[in-house]
Formats: structure tokens, C-alpha cells, sequence
């Protein structure tokens, strides 16, 4: 069937500025880490993407590692993209990454302008994309001089292969040096892609303030601790959850009776305040304004909708932040 993109999609979601940059970024962003690999079907990868698009989800984020097996979640990506978004490109901000390890030998992994150059040439042909919108180096390598790595994403941005770069995983100090190097080249950080959520809250250590304070835009992954802060849980584990399905990232061990317990107590806030547990977690994460955007997955479309209406309520009352605080304690 040939999709049409909803007409009002623009209309009920929140557009942030990423930073003191001119990229404006949807509240919520759909990563593809997960459910969009060679194992996955097409069509509802398909569908996620297009119910995400209808939502006013502009922004798709990859990696040339996500699948599995690595690079097929860009191979999907791309034959969506040929299917049902020609003549839209310029509606979507599509970003990738390069960092972890990718292929065999020594030039396939960390961050040495080699592995950065070629790996992004390759996500480009997977997604048959001529440029993305954002770059990412991955993460932090401890052995690569951050000038070599820094100055890769530069000339990535100079060839017209990005039109931004970002840095992901990278801490407090890593992103100071890299927001210094970047801004003697000419090409600004635009944005840090880090985990947050009620779970992991390690950026709020500084990270966020010296981004804030550098016109530096936060991307938050895991926002619902893949799965974790949502009713997925609440009575066991469904057998089409990533805890029981995937490998090695979320296993049923994660689903303790502690986590259930605070997860409960979440649920109970969140219902005192009509929400579900997950759109408490999502617009728990937007709350400060300090968070560009949340970067949700998602395996069913009613997960998008549902999620999508945490916008709805963002703000919180002192006694409702102070409650949640006590329970992640
Ligand atoms: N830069 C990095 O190093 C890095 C690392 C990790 C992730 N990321 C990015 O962050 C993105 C998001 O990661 P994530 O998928 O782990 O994020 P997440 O939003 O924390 O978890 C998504 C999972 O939660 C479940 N879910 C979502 N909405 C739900 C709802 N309303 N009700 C019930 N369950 C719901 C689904 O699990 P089920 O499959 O069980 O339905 C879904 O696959 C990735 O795709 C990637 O782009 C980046």
C-alpha cells in the first residue's frame, strides 16, 4: 500500500532547538537499535516508521552496528526510506553513529579517522542516503588522540557527508575537550547522545550543565530503560519483550523483584497523575528543559502513540519529584 504521511503530523509535537544550533529536534526521537534487523520483519518496521512520522517524529537515529546481524538495521532504514519517504528527506533528520566494533582487523572499531570515514562511506551506501544530518563518533576511545577523531568529524562535515556531528557517550571531561577542539575547527559539537533515564541518572553530575552552558544539545537514550520503566513488566515477562528475546543487552536476570518493586511505586505517581508509568519516565526526562530530546524504541506502533502522549504533561509538582526521588533511592 502507498503511504501517505498524515497531513497534521507537525501539529502535536514539540520542536526543541539542540543547543544554540539552528536544528531543531522533535521532543521524541525513534532510535533503531533494536527491532528493525535482519530478524525483524520489514513491515512493522515499516509501520514504526511511519507511525512515528505521521506523530511528528522527524528524527531516525542509527548506528552502522545496529541490527542484528551490524549494518541491517541501516539496510532496512534505507529500503523504508525507498518505499515510503521519497520527497521527504528533507522533513527527517537521520543520524548514525561509528565507534564500536564493526569489522575485523584494526581499522574497524574505536576512533581513528580511518575507521570513521570508511564506516560512515559504508552507512551511507546501506541506507543509499548521500549525506546524513548527524555523525556520531560512538563513544570515547581511550587511545586515539581526540584531535584525530575530532578533526574526522570535521572533514566528514566539510566532504557534505553530515551536516552536523555529535558525540556519544562521552562524559563531562571527554566533552569539554571535545566541544574545545571542535569549536577551534570550525565545526560546533551540535550534540552529546547519552543514557538517562529514572534508572541512570549519572549525567545530572555536571554533564548536562556544561552542555547547557555550551550550547551543546543532550540526546537521552534508554529513556524507559528499554522497557523497564513501562507497564511491560508488571506481570512478568511477556514473551515478546526484549527481556525474553534479546541476548545480551536486557535479559530476564535485570527483571528483579527490586526493580518491579520501584517500578510499581513509579506506577502508582503516574497514575495519581493520569499518565502511564511510561509517559511519566519520558516527560520525567524532558522536565528541566536540559534534554533536547528522548530517544524512545519501540517494537508496536501502540507503543509510539501511547508514548508520544507523554507531551500531553511534562511539568511536575515539587511533591510529585520529591516522591519519585525517594523511590529510585
Ligand atoms: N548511543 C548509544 O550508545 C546508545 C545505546 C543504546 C541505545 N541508543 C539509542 O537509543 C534508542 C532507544 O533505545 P531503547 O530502545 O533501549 O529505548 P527505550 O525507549 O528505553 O526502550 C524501548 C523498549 O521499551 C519498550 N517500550 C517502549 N514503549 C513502551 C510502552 N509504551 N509500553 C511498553 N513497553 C514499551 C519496548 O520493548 P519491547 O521490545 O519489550 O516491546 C521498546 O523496544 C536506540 O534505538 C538507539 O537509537 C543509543
Amino acid at each position: 500500500m502507498t503511504y501517505q504521511p498524515y497531513q497534521q503530523r507537525y501539529e502535536g509535537m514539540q520542536y526543541n532547538r539542540c543547543g544554540k544550533s539552528g536544528l531543531k529536534l522533535p521532543a521524541l526521537s525513534l532510535g533503531l537499535w533494536h527491532n528493525f534487523g535482519g530478524e525483524d520483519t520489514l513491515e512493522n518496521g515499516r509501520l514504526l516508521i511511519q507511525k512515528a512520522f505521521d506523530v511528528g517524529i522527524t528524527h531516525f537515529d542509527l548506528a552502522n552496528n545496529y541490527g542484528p546481524p551490524p549494518g541491517s538495521a541501516e539496510e532496512t532504514f534505507g529500503k523504508i526510506l525507498q518505499k515510503d519517504f521519497i520527497g521527504y528527506r528533507d522533513e527527517m533528520i537521520i543520524s548514525t553513529k561509528a565507534g564500536y566494533n564493526m569489522w575485523p582487523g584494526p581499522y574497524g572499531d574505536w576512533g581513528s579517522r580511518k575507521y570513521l570515514i570508511s564506516s560512515l562511506d559504508q552507512s551511507l551506501k546501506r541506507m543509499g542516503l548521500d549525506y546524513v544530518d548527524i555523525f556520531y563518533h560512538h563513544r570515547p576511545d581511550p587511545e586515539t588522540p581526540l584531535e584525530e577523531t575530532m578533526m574526522a568529524l570535521d572533514s566528514i562535515v566539510r566532504q557534505g557527508k553530515a551536516l552536523y556531528v555529535g558525540v556519544s557517550n562521552y562524559g563531562t571531561e571527554e566533552s569539554n575537550r571535545a566541544i574545545s577542539i571542535l569549536k577551534a575547527l570550525g565545526t560546533p559539537l551540535v550534540i552529546n547522545q547519552v543514557a538517562y533515564s529514572m534508572f541512570n541518572r549519572s549525567i545530572e553530575d555536571g554533564l548536562t550543565d556544561l552542555l547547557h552552558d555550551n550550547g551543546v544539545g543532550c540526546m537521552a537514550f534508554v529513556p524507559l530503560a528499554q522497557g523497564l520503566l513501562t507497564n511491560r513488566y508488571l506481570d512478568g515477562i511477556p514473551s515478546d519483550s526484549r527481556a525474553m528475546k534479546s541476548k545480551s543487552f536486557l535479559n530476564k536476570d535485570d527483571v528483579t523483584e527490586n526493580v518491579i518493586q520501584k517500578v510499581q511505586k513509579l506506577n502508582a505517581v503516574a497514575q495519581e497523575r493520569e499518565q502511564s508509568l511510561a509517559q511519566m519516565a519520558l516527560a520525567w526526562v524532558l522536565r528541566e528543559g536540559k534534554v533536547t530530546s528522548a530517544l524512545i524504541g519501540a517494537s508496536k506502533v501502540s507503543q509510539i502513540e501511547e508514548n508520544i502522549a507523554a507531551l500531553n504533561n511534562l511539568s511536575f509538582s515539587q511533591e510529585e519529584l520529591e516522591m519519585i526521588d525517594t523511590i529510585l533511592k
